[in-house]
């Protein structure tokens, strides 16, 4: 249990990217209903916070998926554990994720998305660590590029682990593989 974390974000630094997307993202898109799609679970309280600072009606729905197992490293095989609540046929998706590392997750969910025929699907995510990329992934906001460092807060887990830190930190101990 000695592993321990440096503050790599601090929740000061996130709040502030977060209301830029926001607002970002309340200038890009036209009237009509935006359906935002919280990948469960490391994205749930960039998704709370990223909605409050879309100064617009948004629709929240969320979608669940595991690619990790407890480690630090993809599995590469991408289940779906929760589907949408919603139909999207016609309406503008917007993925919310915590982080983009290979790419494998969201390039499958987006194909997946796709075939339910939305008027479009773009993609915030918080973190990219762009040097990680094994498939390819548009990403149209990004909060924050990062070092490829495994990190965990805000949201994000180590085996379940320190996803209500409140800022995003990077994991260090002995335990760590
Ligand atoms: P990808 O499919 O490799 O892009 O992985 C995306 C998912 O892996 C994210 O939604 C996270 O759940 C997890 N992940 C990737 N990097 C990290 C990290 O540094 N810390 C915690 N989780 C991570
Ligand atoms: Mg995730």
């Amino acid at each position: 249990m000695s592993d321990s974390v440096r503050i790599l974000l601090s929740a000061r630094q996130i709040h502030a990217r977060i209301l830029e997307m926001g607002a970002q993202i309340h200038a890009d898109y036209p009237a009509g209903s935006l359906h935002l799609v919280c990948i469960l679970k490391g994205a749930c309280f960039f998704l709370a916070d990223l909605a409050r600072a879309i100064d617009r009606e948004v629709v929240i729905d969320f979608m669940g998926i595991s690619s990790y197992g407890r480690g630090k490293t993809t599995s590469g095989a991408v289940k779906l554990t929760k589907d949408l609540d919603l139909p999207i046929e016609g309406v503008d998706i917007l993925l919310v994720e915590d982080i983009v590392d290979s790419g494998v997750t969201l390039n499958y969910l987006v194909k997946i998305l796709e075939q339910r025929k939305p008027r479009s699907v773009r993609i915030a995510a918080l973190l990219d660590k762009p040097d990680r990329r094994l498939r390819p992934v548009k990403v149209t906001y990004v909060g924050l590029e990062i070092p490829d460092e495994f990190v965990v807060g805000y949201g994000l887990d180590y085996g379940e682990r320190y996803r209500n830190l409140p800022d995003v930190c990077v994991l260090e101990g002995p335990h760590v593989a």
